[in-house]
């Protein structure tokens, strides 16, 4: 980037950020009267921030040449809630820098022009805009355009934006922008309804959604300071760099008094669907070139957007502090049994599908009821210096660079980039570089072994927003394809954990190492187990039942364990087959079903068996959905994400099932079975397998050979198409002829979901039509059962 464009782009940005011309209001920005309107005018919100930065508003534009007038507006009637309005403005300050004298006439200006106003009917409003219209008309001054700051709970919004829009539109040029606060709906489907029904009120271009963490300085540094620093960022922003990024926010309170709110939301609508998603977003985007464009910053945001792998269940652990279930039952008329299951803290382990960034984990943390107040992004990078004896010397030290937004033990915002990084430019007269320390350590590092930057002046989030608001800048705002597109990414998650009890914990100092999580390739666990089931009361098995069993289940091998432990011995189990085979013909047949049974297999394999003998291993499927191979419900697609990505086997060694020929799915005269047939007779001797692994359905199913099937799946073929009563129906599987020349089928059958099958197939007969698992007979092999204590003891 040139001097020149650096200079216009830090230009542009220093506009937009400090109520000067926006992009929106581009030519010259129209002067006149504004009135600003906060409905819910008396409010908390308002009392704590919004007020103030009006205020601020006001004061940086006198002598501006726009004029204000200021409206509370509320449901009371004017002669109750007046006074309660002018104790809320009294309270607002000045900026250090402002005399005593000059504090005293600028409060008394601003008291004098701001008045309260019922709002409640559409009358009101009317009444309000024509107010408005006199006031204009007796001054004989120009409208530049109406502010109305909805400081109300969501429900409310449709309306009263309606209200707006049917009696409060200024008419020929004034710009009319009306200011929302989150939550903008509860999931994707409920923030498409808003958003369609505040499209009927208003235009895009009226609506400013406010995300309060994007009117932090150091929130909005993100983008400047990647810029500013690019020549030093560009090599290392990548996955061979960085470790790991995370995006955290603590926070001591907890939610008394927010119950109604808090508890349809909990933590992850609350903070981590807006406020970390969107820092998140700024770290990871492409750049624009022109940091006053939010259209282009949009389309930066949406691009990360559609780049997220998709947030399963697992990329999760969820929280709730102990009090928080009394306080619910306080706060809201639910009987004493009621349990509530919304989460307070939460952690989540995100991924972005993009080459730069492919496998580097991002965490998403927050929680109320913490040790300490303190928000952050940090960036670690890899260290690949190794420190034989000078270990205090700065090169061995984390490499990372921090965007601090505030409290915790700095105690005011900053930008902290290591020592063993670089140096960061300073550009912005805004930000001064911090030399005199006192001694604090800030994630792992003494504040002393970090360039330290943070804003020559201290700014209140909301006062920041509220001038870009005026300068009509739009790119700090949450606009909907944003606010779809994030929703997007968390409805399936939300959903996929409704039925979760969070993990509770005491709050504060006591929570110690309770809510760690640990980063397991793609999931993210606790790292202390709690052992809800103590032994003893596990009942029938043997003293110590941490151990694994063996015994016989349906006149076969068995092996049980908790889960854990039985994953783990069946991987240990395949490994010894492997070797096995691999020593006496140098090539081992495995055979792996779908389902999620096997992902705890497939991680254990993927991360614990570094020795397993992948490059003379091929893998074959037991059975695939007629479905293309890159849809997440394809079992080669499961087996795929969670294990052969990650292990190093060759490429000829997969064989997934040819559902997929001449551009259709199962087509008979495709000839697909007789395909993969003529691929297992031709490759693995005698067409037995080395080892088969299977699974059991509820309806007694194993690979995709379903009760009542066809003939021919019990017949000769080694392959055929089957039907499934379940989506997706049309399945290609392998057939009990080729399961029983295998040397060893393992039978896999976990979760207490499955008891009610275990008791009952222990009583069944063999019935290959009725329960097809019965079906599975090695002829000259061996059937081992793994069942994991759930499933065998309910
Ligand atoms: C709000 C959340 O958006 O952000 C609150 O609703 C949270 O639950 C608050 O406490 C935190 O904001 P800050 O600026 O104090 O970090």
């Amino acid at each position: 980037m040139s001097v020149h464009s650096m200079i216009v782009l830090l230009l542009l940005v220093t506009l937009c950020a400090h109520g000067g011309k926006g992009e929106e209001s581009a030519g010259a920005p129209r002067s006149g009267h504004v009135s600003v309107v906060i409905v819910g005018g008396t409010g908390d919100l308002a009392k704590k921030y919004l007020w103030q930065g009006f205020f601020e508003l006001y004061v940086h534009q006198v002598g501006s040449g726009n004029t204000f007038s200021f409206y509370g507006g509320g449901l009371s009637p004017a002669d109750a809630a007046t006074p309660a309005l002018f104790e809320i403005l009294k309270a607002v300050s000045c900026s250090k820098d402002a005399s005593e004298e000059r504090c005293a006439l600028l409060k008394e200006q601003f008291l004098r022009l701001a008045r309260y106003r019922q709002l409640k009917t559409l009358e009101d409003y009317q009444a309000l805009a024509e107010h408005i219209g006199r006031e204009l008309q007796q001054e004989g001054i120009t409208e530049a355009g109406r502010l109305f700051y909805l400081s109300l709970p969501a429900f409310a919004y449709v309306d009263v934006a309606d209200k707006i829009n049917r009696s409060c539109r200024p008419t020929g040029g004034p710009w009319l922008r009306v200011v929302l606060e989150k939550p903008f709906g509860h999931d994707i489907r409920s923030a498409e309804v808003l958003a369609t029904q505040l499209e009927g009120s208003l235009k895009d271009e009226e609506m400013y959604r406010i995300d309060h963490y994007l009117g932090k300085q150091v929130v909005a540094k993100i983008l400047p300071f990647r810029v500013e620093n690019k020549k030093f960022l560009d090599p290392i922003w990548n996955k061979h760099h960085i470790e790991r990024v995370e995006i955290v926010m603590k926070e001591t309170l907890d939610v008394k008094g927010r119950i109604s709110f808090y508890d349809q939301y909990g933590v992850i609508r609350d903070v981590l669907q807006n406020h970390l998603t969107e820092v998140m977003t700024l770290l990871m985007m492409r750049l624009p070139t022109n940091l006053s464009s939010s259209e282009e910053i949009l389309q930066r945001k949406l691009q990360i957007f559609s780049s997220m792998l998709p947030l399963r269940k697992n990329q999760a652990v969820v929280g709730q502090y102990q009090a928080y279930q009394t306080t619910v039952q306080q706060e809201t008329n639910k009987t004493k049994d009621h349990v509530s299951r919304t989460p307070t803290y939460a952690a989540v382990l995100a991924h972005i599908d993009e080459a730069q960034y492919e496998g580097v984990p991002i965490l998403l943390i927050s929680g109320k009821m913490l040790d300490e107040r303190v928000g952050y992004a940090r960036i670690l990078f890899k260290n690949d210096v190794f420190c034989l004896q000078s270990r205090d010397g700065v090169h061995c030290k984390p490499k990372q660079i921090v965007f601090y937004f505030g409290h915790g033990s700095l105690q005011y915002p900053a930008v902290l980039v290591s020592k063993n990084l670089f140096r960061p430019v300073v550009t912005d007269s805004e930000w001064t570089e911090v030399t005199e320390h006192t001694d604090v350590n800030i994630l792992g590092l003494p504040i002393s072994d970090y360039y330290v930057q943070t804003p020559t002046e201290q700014k209140e989030a909301y006062s920041e927003l509220i001038s870009q608001i005026f300068a009509g800048c739009k790119n700090n705002f949450i606009s909907t394809e944003n606010l779809l597109a994030s929703w997007g990414l968390w409805t399936p998650l939300l959903n996929s954990l409704a039925g979760t009890y969070p993990r509770i914990y005491p709050g504060g100092g006591d929570n110690r190492d309770l809510l760690d999580i640990r980063v397991n390739g793609k999931d993210v666990g606790y790292t202390r187990e709690v052992v809800i089931i103590s032994p003893e009361q596990m009942g029938a098995t043997s003293a110590n039942s941490f151990q694994v069993m063996q015994g016989n289940f349906r006149r076969a091998d068995m092996v049980s364990a908790w889960p854990e432990e039985l994953v783990e011995r069946l991987a240990a189990d395949i490994q010894k087959e492997a070797e096995a085979a691999v020593r006496e013909g140098n090539v081992f047949h495995l055979a792996i079903s779908g389902g999620s049974t096997p992902l705890a297999l497939f991680h254990r394999l993927a991360l614990h068996h570094f020795s397993f003998p992948w490059s003379h291993t091929h893998v074959w499927m037991v059975d695939e959905r007629c479905v293309p191979l890159t849809e997440p419900e394809s079992n080669f697609r499961g087996l795929h994400d969670h294990l052969l990505q990650h292990v190093r086997i060759p490429y000829f060694n997969i064989h997934p099932m040819p559902v997929q020929l001449n551009q259709r799915l199962c087509v008979e005269e495709d000839r697909g079975a007789a395909l993969y047939e003529k691929e297992i007779s031709g490759m693995v001797h005698g067409s037995s397998f080395h080892f088969v692994l299977l699974g059991v359905g509820y309806d007694g199913h194993t690979a995709s050979l379903f009760p009542g099937g066809k003939a021919d799946e019990v017949g000769e073929g080694l392959v055929a198409l089957t039907e499934s009563p379940l989506k997706p129906h049309q399945r290609m599987s392998l057939t009990f002829s080729a399961i029983n020349r295998a040397r060893t089928v393992a039978l896999l059958v976990m979760g207490k979901g499955k008891h009610e099958l275990i008791s009952q197939l222990s009583r069944v007969s063999d019935k290959p039509d009725k329960w097809p698992v019965t079906g599975v007979k090695p002829a000259d092999g061996r059937l081992v059962w793994y069942i994991d204590y759930d499933a065998l003891l309910g």
